[in-house]
């Protein structure tokens, strides 16, 4: 388990503008969390690396963004009306609920020996009740049951309920998959942990239709690929291992999580799933539309097998930071790092005027920077403080290079280049600045 704390993620991240407490001039809102600055150009730079992995760089894979109201009979096909629960219990004392199996795996207890966490009482909990989590909305001005609809609870259903518009437009035959990345919503009993478990949160799903006799090789593949996109960003693999489930959801017919080593446990950011044949079988039956496919080359007319990705943006963006975070000392003093993946860094190269009150030194920084910002690069301009400081500043939002213009920059168009992990600096030529970011 880690040494980085989670208490040390969440200030860091407050501290420098990853993540603010939601409505927080009013005082929060349970469980809900605004990214900032720093945190949303984070956050859509993991998204950013899954599309490339996962669309841009596959022939066999499109896109879709679906909308996040739906018709509500594609809840009741998916199962979601019916088992989309959690056991719920309550603490006859003090009537905070809590989720069943949780409490049972937490004092590794059966329900009639568990002790209430937040009063104490013992025995006490009411029979458990199974606790739907989709969340509830009104479309239109009426609030009845007619009007009623979810707000998604998965992404992969706008996936399921557009297999035919996809095939018919896009060119693509089995096997090939469609991706989305997206907001979700679940009414978690429990949610914690900061942003990894949440009650609005965003998944990246990967849905690949394949024949039903391929489904296990393809499953195996897309296992490897996973974790590979991991390791190309840069993540302490040691800290990174796949688990089996135990016990099979209703539709699947294998499932395995890529778990991260979190300093609350091992921690599921991303699960794969063999799903057979149940998401298109069930829109088939529910919607009375033919979700088949049929297979010109051989003749063949059979309902495709899913093996589906399905990762949390917030959950991996948080895993990023636990992963960067470290504290060194350096010079009797604590350098606090993130030693992020150059693809996940917020900001990719900080610009600084060695004096910001020489307009000499001024002129050339701000004209970097803006040439650096004019080719797409994400740059910080950044001029307050001592460079000391400044560097410090840059190591905590993991800016892997800040380049410093000072006298001899004029003299001889040479910068300053300091490297965010080995702290080393060296001199370059002011033109070699575009090309090391
Ligand atoms: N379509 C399959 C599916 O939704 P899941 O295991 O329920 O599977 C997939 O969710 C991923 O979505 C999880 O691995 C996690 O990264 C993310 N996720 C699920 N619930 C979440 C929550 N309450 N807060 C943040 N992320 C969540």
């Amino acid at each position: 388990m880690s040494s980085t704390s989670l208490d040390q993620i969440v200030n860091l991240a407050k501290r420098r503008g990853f993540v603010f407490p939601s409505s927080e001039i009013y005082g929060g809102l349970a469980s809900t969390w605004d990214y900032g600055p720093y945190g949303v150009l984070l956050k859509n730079n993991v998204k950013a690396a899954w599309w490339k992995a996962m669309v841009l760089m596959r022939d066999d894979i499109v896109g879709l963004d679906a909308a996040i109201l739906m018709h509500p009979r594609t809840w009741e096909a998916s199962g979601h009306t019916d088992s989309f629960s959690d056991p719920l219990v309550e603490c006859r004392q003090c009537h905070n609920r809590f989720r069943l199996d949780e409490l049972q795996d937490l004092q590794k207890s059966d329900k009639d020996k568990l002790q209430c966490p937040v009063c104490g009482t013992k025995d006490n909990f009411t029979e458990p009740k199974n606790f739907n989590l989709l969340m509830k909305t009104f479309l239109g001005t009426t609030e009845d049951a007619k009007s009623a609809v979810y707000l998604r609870g998965e992404t992969c259903q706008g996936i399921y309920v557009n297999f035919k518009n996809v095939l018919a437009t896009s060119r693509q035959k089995i096997p090939f998959g469609i991706a989305q990345i997206g907001k979700a919503f679940r009414n978690e009993i429990t949610p914690g942990n900061f942003t990894f478990r949440m009650r609005e949160f965003e998944q990246m799903e990967m849905q690949f239709f394949v024949k039903p006799d391929a489904a296990a090789v393809y499953y195996d593949e897309w296992k490897s690929r996973r974790l590979d996109w991991y390791k190309s960003l840069g993540f302490e693999m040691t800290r990174v291992r796949f688990k089996d489930h135990d016990k099979l959801a209703h539709y699947a017919k294998a499932a395995v999580d890529i778990e991260y080593d979190t300093p609350w446990g091992w921690k599921e950011v991303e699960g794969i799933h063999n799903r057979g044949d149940w998401d298109l079988s069930r829109h088939s039956e529910f919607s009375g539309k033919d979700l088949s496919y049929f297979d010109e080359e051989s003749g063949d007319k059979f309902m495709p097998y899913i093996v589906e990705t399905s990762g949390g943006a917030d959950r991996i963006s948080l895993m990023a930071l636990i992963d960067a975070y470290n504290e060194e000392e350096t010079d009797g003093e604590t350098r606090v790092v993130l030693k992020l993946h150059k693809d996940l860094a917020p900001i990719k190269v900080a610009v600084m005027p060695l004096l910001k009150n020489k307009p000499e030194l001024v002129e050339v920084a701000t004209k970097l920077f803006h040439e650096l910002k004019a080719a797409g690069i994400m740059a910080e301009y950044d001029e307050s403080g001592s460079i000391g400081r400044r560097y410090r500043r840059q190591d905590e939002i993991g800016t892997p290079i800040c380049v410093t213009i000072d006298f001899d920059t004029l003299e001889n168009k040479t910068v300053t280049i300091r490297d965010r992990d080995t702290m080393k600096q060296e001199r370059v030529g002011l033109d070699k600045v575009l090309k090391l970011t």
